[in-house]
């Protein structure tokens, strides 16, 4: 999608060459700033309340005398907030679906300080409605056709916008990329598809990218990534994909993404129910090649490298079982009380490979535990990490980029549910504080790292008629990783 920005006055807002003029309202009056042939048909709307000034409305106004779009929409937001205006171009866009509109010039009338957070809102709410999954489904029809957006703004803004709308532009890039990946069913997207799917993407974003095999897995002694793998007909992979950005030497941030393909729960298996969304369970490795996308694009000045554990978990004649007792990379023995916590299982050998780069700072992101969902919804992802320095951060970045997290506790008391009589460590503790044992059990293996945890298992999909995935959280990590730029 094309992204611009055209400096214009509130005047010549209307005389903007588009297939649509999109104008946002925010508040509960109409700005005095609107120009007369935009002010007079609004006020006669408002008044014969078709167009009512309350957050979440809109109004087609089709061709309005002496505005050059043949169209004019309204779209009315709280305030003038980043957050609000994305909301309230969700809802206008949504008004023009399947008109077939290649370009959209969009003006914030009334929005005071229009900026770099404004323009990367509106970068997310078209790349959102441009987004059609179609891979498996011959019968979505077309791709939607809007390709190119223009937000009008102030000459004062103008730069600030700009910045704005290349940043997201490649946000916008990351989350198309891993929506696809994660909408993609588990027989297509195995792991042997999402190591090609890496490798296809360090061909044309120039990044490096390594993918082990079972053998090379072995050799580098990854028995807890290997039990969950063991059970699978189809071959696990590790992926390892490098943006160089700044010199050789030079600390990088390490992302490392859950990657089960899919997660039947192995020997103890989950019910029928919902297990479809299972094939969501790589989410995590879906945004970590979003969010690599997305800074290559923006040739962010620091090295990141992305370590992504993939496989399936399946029951079989030779999956693990419940008692059975792994080595881990790290030297530390695991008892697998419960099959289907396997994304740890796979994540703590990836942590363990992490030190090797010596990082300035290790994320991991995962489709965790039902235990996160049932505790922060599907609005935050949860955040835990003992650096109160990460926590900041990734609240900050996640804040910016509207993909908001929430911290949780990471007390040395949670840790004792992963006791163990036969190993160094249980794989699950009791069903209380599922989320936070699960972040214990990785704490585990991170005592060398500035880390943090991501569990996005209520934020990396929807469920129910919207069902699909959303890319998250790849606007966080992305704002979160270029704040490590800007910090040194
Ligand atoms: N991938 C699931 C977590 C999940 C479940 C995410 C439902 C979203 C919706 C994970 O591998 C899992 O099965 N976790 C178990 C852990 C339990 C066995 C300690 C869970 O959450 O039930
Ligand atoms: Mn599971
Ligand atoms: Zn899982």
């Amino acid at each position: 999608m094309d992204f611009r920005n055209q400096v214009t006055t509130a005047n010549a807002a209307a005389r903007a060459e588009a297939d649509a003029l999109l104008v946002v309202i925010a508040g509960h009056r109409l700005p005095t700033t609107l120009p007369r042939v935009l002010a007079q048909p609004l006020e006669a709307a408002v008044k014969q309340g078709d167009l009512a000034l309350k957050p979440g409305r809109s109004w087609f106004a089709g061709r309005l005398a002496g505005v050059k779009a043949p169209r004019t929409l309204v779209a009315v937001a709280a305030d003038g907030s980043a957050r609000a205006v994305k909301a309230a171009l969700a809802q206008g866009l949504s008004t023009i679906k399947g008109l077939g509109i290649k370009h959209l010039a969009v003006w914030l009338a009334g929005v005071d300080g229009v900026g770099d957070a404004h323009a990367e809102a509106l970068t997310a709410a078209a790349g959102d409605a441009a987004y059609l999954y179609r891979h498996t489904k011959p019968s979505a029809g077309p791709a939607p056709r809007l390709s190119k957006v223009t937000l009008l703004c102030a000459a004062e803004s103008a730069a600030a916008v700009a910045q704005g709308l290349r940043r997201g532009a490649a946000i916008v890039a990351g989350v198309t990329l891993a929506r696809e990946l994660a909408n993609r069913p588990g027989n297509h997207c195995t792991p042997t598809h999402l190591a090609e799917q890496a490798q296809a993407l360090a061909r044309s974003a120039g990044l490096k990218v390594e993918v082990f095999g079972r053998k090379e897995i072995e050799k580098l002694g990854m028995g807890s990534f290997l039990a969950v793998a063991q059970g699978s007909e189809e071959p696990p992979r590790f992926i390892v994909l490098r943006h160089q950005g700044a010199g050789t030497h030079d600390a990088p941030v390490v992302l490392v993404g859950k990657g089960i393909t899919f997660d039947t729960g192995g020997i103890s298996i989950k019910p029928a129910g919902e297990m479809d969304e299972m094939k969501f369970d790589m989410g995590g490795a879906a945004s970590v090649l979003g969010a690599l996308c997305a800074l290559a694009q923006l040739k962010a000045k620091i090295n990141v490298i992305g370590l992504i554990p993939t496989c399936e978990n399946m029951p079989s004649g030779r999956a693990v079982k419940p008692g059975d007792v792994v080595t881990s990379l790290s030297g530390q023995t695991i008892e697998i009380l419960n099959t289907d916590a396997e994304g740890r299982l796979i994540l703590c050998d990836a942590l363990t490979y992490a030190e090797r780069f010596k990082p300035q700072a290790v994320i991991d992101i995962a489709t965790l535990t039902g235990a996160c969902v049932i505790a922060l919804g599907h609005h935050r992802s949860g955040l835990f990490t003992p650096d109160d320095t990460l926590a900041t951060q990734l609240s900050t970045a996640g804040d910016r980029a509207l993909d908001p997290c929430w911290r949780m506790p990471v007390d040395a008391e949670y840790d004792e549910a992963l006791k163990s009589n036969f190993a160094d460590m249980a794989n699950v503790g009791p069903r209380a504080g599922g989320a936070i044992t699960a972040a214990m059990f990785l704490k585990r293996f991170t005592a060398k790292l500035p880390w943090a945890h991501l569990d996005v298992a209520g934020t990396a999909w929807r469920s129910g008629a919207q069902k699909g995935a959303t890319g998250r959280p790849v606007g966080l990590l992305t704002h979160f990783v270029l704040g490590r730029v800007a910090d040194r």
